[in-house]
């Protein structure tokens, strides 16, 4: 399979070789990439490829943009009248946010994959799996050994307090965009990601992310009280500054 987007990876001699494709979401499609080892420092590379914006699932995204402002006064009205150009604003803004989230928290050192490069439509990344197997997302992670799932649980939970600490608030976190690989977990698919600083909807994103997961580990008989734990979250993060400096360490992340 050969593609315009990929072109630009090939010149910059980041991969060598296409492999597959590995899914085809509503947003975008991720395909499998033999990389230069050389420049990437990888084997084996994933490149998530946004479909173009006339085949994207515009959500609403009012809510997700909250407390952003736009400099650009042309660039400001085409996005609240939803013009062509505002559409195609709006799709950059999704990939130029996926591709920043993924900067910090990876520098931070969260479980997310490690961004490479990016285009206007495209983020190359490290790749989470081996050549014969793409990791499972957790949705689809058979295994039921209660002890495992603890365990999972756990890595969830302090990925979503290092995000919260690195003012990332997921917003679309479930089951499905979370994968298990040998034991650990990368969060993906960040382009909704919000900033708690900013937007005033963060904490029920945070509450909502929580849930979601919470009630997954529910269905598979681990029960943590997520309700609480989400609102304990959010008051820890807002009040961390008041913390004196010394106590910091073993109070959050
Ligand atoms: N770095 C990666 N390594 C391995 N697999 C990946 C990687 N990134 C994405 N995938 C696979 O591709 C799928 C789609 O990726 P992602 O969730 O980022 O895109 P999406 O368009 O939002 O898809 P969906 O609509 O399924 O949520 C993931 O569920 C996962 O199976
Ligand atoms: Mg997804």
């Amino acid at each position: 399979m050969q593609h315009d987007s990929f072109e630009h990876f090939f010149d910059e001699g980041l991969v060598e070789r296409y492999l597959l494709p590995l899914k085809h979401g509503k947003e975008a499609s991720v395909h499998l990439f033999r990389a230069n080892p050389r420049t990437t420092d990888e084997d084996l590379v994933a490149l998530k490829l946004y479909h173009p914006l006339d085949r994207r699932d515009f959500r609403d995204e009012t809510l997700y943009r909250d407390g952003e402002f736009i400099k650009e006064r042309r660039i400001r009205a085409a996005l609240a009248k939803k013009t062509a150009f505002g559409r195609e604003v709006q799709g950059g803004l999704w990939v130029s946010r996926e591709w920043e989230t993924l900067q910090t928290l990876s520098a931070a050192g969260v479980p997310v994959p490690r961004p490479i490069e990016w285009t206007g439509d495209a983020i190359l990344m490290s790749y989470i799996g081996d050549e014969q197997t793409p990791a499972p997302r957790l949705q689809d992670h058979a295994k039921a050994d209660p002890e495992e799932l603890e365990e999972l649980w756990q890595r969830c939970h302090r990925a979503i307090q290092h995000m919260l600490y690195r003012d990332v608030v997921h917003g679309d976190l479930s089951a499905y965009n979370v994968l298990v690989w040998e034991d650990d977990i990368t969060v993906i698919d960040f382009p909704q990601a919000v900033d708690p600083k900013k937007n005033r909807h963060a904490q029920a994103f945070l509450e909502r992310d929580l849930r979601r997961l919470g009630e997954f580990f529910d269905k598979h008989g681990v029960h943590h009280p997520w309700e609480r734990i989400a609102t304990d979250m959010w008051t820890g993060w807002l009040f961390a500054d008041l913390v004196p400096e010394d106590l910091r360490g073993e109070l959050t992340m």
